[in-house]
């Protein structure tokens, strides 16, 4: 059974790096490859796992979309979007990369989205764990793109505006009944002198907060450098708080499995 675990927030948050950051530990702590998939237009999920970008299932829906009727016939064209699929997954170390790309443009995709939606689960359920770096914002929720994931991580700064953000992320989600099996927020980029005030107002949001994560001078110097994040070393403070997540994470009970509704 796979668990998806979707991190989403305001722009600039630190979704990216908390992603990033997740993957590696999980993969540390459980030896799984994990799926990472970068679901944000302006990816860069791979810079911050140190590897290129591969082709994005955008790009492989619009291929599709040109080959049109020569596409081969009903029973091979899984099998051939499979292959485009394996193609474009980059690999890493303990990792495989899926970038979604950008959204569709005019034209009709939806046997193209329906096709592609039944292959990439396909291809996701090979994998036990599935870590989603989510575009800010709140239309994929309002557009239903992001639902049935087992575990949403709401991120937010600690700033009234980012724990709005968060506060209104929880009341899509009760309105539209989407379905995740659990809800977190996290708080990152806290600044160690006035932490107990920030865990009295992320207490407030009413969603459960699973971590602070401290301002760490490492994460913006590996940044400055471009430098993978996967290669912080153990005394980063930020890397530490991720892999307290995870400890509290119920990586165990995961119940749907159902994500790809971004494309
Ligand atoms: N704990 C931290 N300590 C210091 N700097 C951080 C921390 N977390 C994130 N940053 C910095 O904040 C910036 C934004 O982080 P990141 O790209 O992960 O955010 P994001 O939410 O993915 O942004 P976007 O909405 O643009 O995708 C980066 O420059 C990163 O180096
Ligand atoms: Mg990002």
């Amino acid at each position: 059974m796979t668990i998806s675990i979707a991190v989403t927030g305001k722009g600039g948050v630190g979704k990216t790096t908390i992603a990033a950051l997740l993957v590696k530990t999980i993969h540390d702590k459980t030896g799984e490859i994990v799926l990472a998939v970068d679901a944000d237009p302006n990816s860069n999920l791979h810079e911050a796992l140190g590897v290129k970008a591969g082709k994005s299932i955008g790009d492989i829906r619009e291929e599709l979309l040109k080959l049109g009727e020569q596409i081969p016939p009903e029973q091979g064209k899984a099998d051939y979007l499979e292959g485009l699929i394996e193609g474009a997954t980059v690999e890493g170390e303990g990792f495989d990369l899926i970038s979604m790309g950008r959204p569709e443009g005019p034209g009709c995709y939806c046997y193209v989205n329906h096709l592609l939606r039944k292959v990439l689960d396909k291809v996701s359920e090979r994998y036990k764990f599935v870590v989603i770096d989510a575009e800010a914002g709140l239309e994929h929720f309002s557009r239903r793109t992001t639902r049935d994931v087992d575990i949403l991580i709401v991120v937010s700064d600690p700033t009234a505006r980012g724990f709005m953000t968060a506060k209104r992320v929880k009341e899509l989600v009760s309105e539209l009944n989407t379905k995740f099996g659990k809800m977190y927020m996290v708080v990152n980029r806290v600044p160690q002198s006035f932490a107990d005030k920030v865990a009295e107002e992320a207490a407030k949001v009413g969603i459960e907060c699973i971590a602070l994560i401290p301002e760490d001078e490492l994460v913006a110097e590996f940044d400055l450098a471009g430098k993978p994040l996967t290669s912080l070393p153990p005394d980063s403070k930020a890397y530490q708080a991720i892999q307290k997540i995870v400890e509290k994470l119920p990586l165990k009970e995961a119940e749907q499995t159902l994500w790809w509704q971004k494309i």
